[in-house]
């Protein structure tokens, strides 16, 4: 068993490649950063055009890193969404005419279950009952995982995401696009607790997040001190704010574990690439009782082998939705995958 997955949609054009034992046999990534970094965000149009150019390439560029050729691909999975609709839309309409072309069914993947099955690639025994902590640049949300590949949402955040939240504040911070990553280096140098952001939904009894007071909270101190001393303590900023987002899901982990009585816990999404996720979360955890695991941090952001991996946990599970297409007997395989 061959699955293919195609993921396209964000800024990441990615082609992932399993086998039938959830073995990646290939992961290429064509990242768009550099074309949104001018415009501190993600362009969708912009997006969607870079996708178009490099879907093809990146496909390529897989199956020759798996040594694999077209016909030998069993099952085109690509994600349907949630995501930026004219980059969804391109990956999925190159992987449901590559299906088409080769007579094999494509299926369309949820990116959620995508990022979990990340989790599950990287510890395969990885079975029901467990938690999985997804925290993304647009999503941040609480699952319990059903028998089979299958998820029931807990709780989720009520205004920004984990990873907006870094985005925005770094932002705000004067920090590159996107700023998660450089929120977590400038904070391996501050102390965590000269600056003290708000904790949201502290104490409450549910399993929602919220975010959004962590913007006001810098944007506040952005806008009260001097761009000098700001530029001087901004490893400690960055170090205050990462503690306060940690901490808010940590807490929260632990809430679930508690409600449920489920022990293992996935943190997956990009924001699970959080050296200081990955440090305090397991450790708080841990004195509870419970585990935490993290994908390798190749199948935290976005990637294809993600996709792949989803549609074959699905598959295993037998609820993976194929959509056979009809073969067009007059459809070519363009240059790039002949
Ligand atoms: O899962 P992902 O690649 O895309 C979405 O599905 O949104 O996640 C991207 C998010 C961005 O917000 C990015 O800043 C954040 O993950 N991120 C991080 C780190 N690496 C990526 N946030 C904090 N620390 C990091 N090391
Ligand atoms: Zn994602």
């Amino acid at each position: 068993m061959i699955v293919l997955g195609i993921e396209s949609s964000c800024d990441e054009t990615a082609c992932g490649i399993v086998d039938g034992d959830g073995r990646v046999l290939a992961n290429e990534l064509y990242s768009q950063i550099p074309e949104h970094a001018p415009f501190g965000g993600v362009v969708p149009e912009v997006a969607a055009r870079a996708h178009l150019e490099k879907v093809g390439p990146i496909v390529r560029a897989a199956l020759d890193k798996a040594g694999i050729a077209l016909p030998d691909v069993d099952v085109v999975a690509y994600t349907r969404g949630p995501g930026l609709m004219g980059p969804v839309l391109v990956g999925a309409s190159f992987a449901r005419g590559l299906a088409a072309a080769l007579g094999k069914p494509a299926a369309g993947i949820n990116h959620l279950e995508g990022h979990i099955a990340a989790a599950r690639l990287s510890h395969p025994d990885l079975e029901p009952p467990f938690l999985a902590l997804t925290v993304s640049g647009g999503h941040t949300q609480i699952d319990r995982a059903l028998p089979g590949f299958r998820f029931e949402t807990l709780g989720q955040t009520r205004d920004d995401a984990a990873g907006e939240a870094f985005d925005k504040c770094g932002k705000l911070l004067g920090l590159g696009y996107p700023a998660g990553p450089y929120v977590s280096r400038e904070a391996k140098n501050g102390d965590r607790s000269a600056f003290r952001f708000p904790r949201a939904l502290r104490g409450v009894d549910t399993l929602d997040f919220s975010f959004s007071g962590l913007k006001s909270a810098v944007l506040r101190l952005v806008e009260s001190r001097p761009a000098e001393e700001l530029l001087a303590r901004r490893a400690d900023v960055c170090a205050g704010l990462e503690e306060a987002i940690v901490d808010m899901l940590t807490e929260r982990a632990l809430q679930a574990g508690q409600a449920t009585g489920i022990k293992t816990l996935a943190v997956c999404g990009g924001v699970s690439a959080n050296p200081r996720l990955r440090e305090k979360l397991p450790a708080e955890l841990e004195k509870r009782g419970m585990k935490a695991l993290f994908p390798d941090l190749r199948y935290c952001t976005d990637n294809g082998a993600m996709i792949a991996g989803a549609a074959l946990f699905r598959l295993k599970s037998q609820c993976l939705v194929f959509e056979h297409l009809p073969v067009s007997p007059g459809l070519e395989l363009g240059e790039f995958l002949q």
